[in-house]
């Protein structure tokens, strides 16, 4: 299979570059920007892009690539921070410009071919995000375009086959973008576009046979996509030798434990065991209110009913994981900010003195691919379109301590919030939709007696990746279907509140 590698200077883009690549069906991956020469040739890449970075290249210590990058004979494209390496590299000069350019330019091509084959107007609209620009080309490289601001826009020396674009072409303000990165990839580097899922899928049955032999591996699911596809994976390969474990921690949306057995045991045709340990978990939980402390807790208790199976159940050589691509890039330059803020462990993490190897069937996919591995594989619709849970559930949509009485009620009302949206056909369209109850009351009336009840506060947001988000501007009769619904219904509840802040600065989840 060809490759296309991407050497990662610190974008915020650079995960974006390796999926628009993939998306035009040549295969991806992204390297840290110093990775030395010899792991880059042994990926034999048919091309090599530098992305984007926060620095500058005139500045003591700014990253650079492993010098002998640009005598391998593979072609080269620089985006933003990567042309200016590679302006840099060639004896040209960078400069900082008066005023950061951010935004909507409009590109003047300039030479048709190349980078630009194929595009039928001579202008596109480009994003730029710069504060440094090239001043002086390097000798032997053309201007391919400009913009107002950027004389050198695009540049390129096609006998060595080494290009530059000052903007970025990965991200969805660019017109023809998908078409520039496909143009480096597949018309000058010659990459074929011969990466399809169903043949991964085929090649990764493949690997786990090979692999794991006659071992016996352990997989923890949770019912959702990753764990999904990632045991039906296994199972294709290795049958009954896969033994899959499902943890009732007493932190999960109403009857998830019936759903994830039924899809498992039914639908799936792969027998899991059911743990049921709600109350050792909330016995745990008693009395913890700091967030980071819950995440905490549950993950501890989590590796100990997993060791105490393992133990009994056992011996496991292998545990399977659903670990995907952008977990797994090592140089964390690329990590959203997300990872740093909140400690998104997954729950059924490795338990290290457990010694098992560990299998990651989905290490080298986005998202959106192991969506369409799990579509390839036939996991069912439902589950496809099923919002996605944190780990630790509830947990952390419970503000304060956990007891019984606010489990209680924000189960029973996130299943009110998500069967409104389904019924007012908004479910698929959201992101994310539940409801949150902390320890906040208020007065209310019910009959002629006066209580004092719980404030559940909904939270429905629009997302593309949970990186940012946005609050869902939803129906006002909806919202009040859901209101009357929740307090008519769940006892000891007065109030309802819609929460309407975005991310940044608030977050997805409230703890
Ligand atoms: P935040 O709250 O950081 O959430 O905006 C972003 C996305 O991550 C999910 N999330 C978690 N997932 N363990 C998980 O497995 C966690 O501790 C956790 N906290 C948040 C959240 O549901 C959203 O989709």
């Amino acid at each position: 299979m060809d490759k296309i590698i991407v050497l990662d200077f610190g974008s915020q883009y650079s995960h974006l570059i390796c999926r628009r690549i993939r998306e035009s069906n040549i295969y991806c991956e992204l390297l840290p920007y110093n990775t030395p020469i010899k792991t880059i040739l042994d990926f034999k890449p048919k091309g090599i892009i530098f992305s984007g970075g926060p620095a500058s290249v005139y500045e003591k210590n700014s990253p650079k690539p492993d010098e002998k990058v640009f005598g391998i004979g593979v072609p080269i494209l620089g985006i933003c921070y990567g042309h200016q390496v590679i302006v840099d590299h060639f004896k040209g000069r960078i400069r900082r410009v008066t005023n950061r350019e951010y935004g909507n330019a409009v590109l003047k091509i300039k030479d048709k071919n190349n980078l630009f084959k194929d595009i039928r107007t001579s202008n596109i609209q480009c994003w730029m995000s710069h504060s440094d620009t090239a001043e002086i080309i390097p000798e032997g490289f053309d201007i391919l375009g400009e913009t107002d601001s950027s004389s050198s826009a695009a540049i390129g020396n096609r006998e060595r086959k080494v290009f530059g674009l000052q903007f970025h072409p990965e991200v969805a303000h660019t017109e023809n973008g998908t078409q520039i990165l496909n143009n480096f990839s597949n018309v000058i580097s010659g990459a074929k576009p011969d990466w399809n899922m169903s043949d991964f899928i085929q090649s990764s049955i493949e690997n786990i046979k090979i692999k794991v032999g006659k071992d016996k591996v352990l997989c923890a699911v949770s019912g959702g996509i990753d764990s999904t596809t990632t045991a039906v994976l296994i199972h294709r390969a290795i049958k009954e030798n896969l033994t899959c474990i499902f943890v009732n921690h007493g932190l999960l949306r109403e009857n998830e434990e019936n759903v994830v057995r039924e899809l498992f045991n039914e639908k799936l045709g792969i027998s899991i065991k059911y743990i049921e340990a709600q109350e050792r978990f909330l016995q745990k939980l008693k009395g913890v209110s700091d967030p980071e402390d819950k995440r905490k807790i549950i993950g501890e208790e989590f590796a100990r009913v997993f060791t105490e199976f393992a133990e009994e159940e056992g011996p496991f050589q292998w545990l399977a994981q659903g670990t995907l691509y952008p977990d797994v890039i090592e140089s964390g330059v690329s990590k959203g900010p997300a990872t740093v803020i909140k400690t998104h462990h997954n729950v059924g993490g490795l338990p290290s003195w457990l010694n098992l190897k560990v299998i990651e069937p989905l290490r080298y996919l986005y998202k959106d691919e192991v969506r369409e591995a799990a579509k390839i594989l036939q996991i069912p619709k439902e589950l496809l379109s099923r919002h996605p849970f944190p780990g630790p559930g509830l947990a952390v949509r419970i503000l304060g301590e956990i007891n019984d009485e606010k489990i209680r009620i924000s189960k029973a009302a996130s299943k009110i919030v998500e069967d409104a949206l389904s019924e007012d056909n908004m479910y698929n369209k959201v992101w994310q939709a539940y409801a949150m109850v902390g320890d906040d009351k208020a007065v209310g009336i019910l009959g002629d007696r006066r209580i004092y009840g719980h404030i559940v506060t909904i939270r429905i947001v629009q997302s593309k990746d949970s990186m940012t988000a946005d609050w869902v501007r939803v129906p006002h009769n909806t919202l009040e279907k859901i209101s009357s619904k929740i307090t008519n219904e769940i006892e000891n509840v007065t109030w309802v509140t819609y929460a309407i802040s975005s991310k940044p600065p608030a977050t997805i989840e409230p703890q």
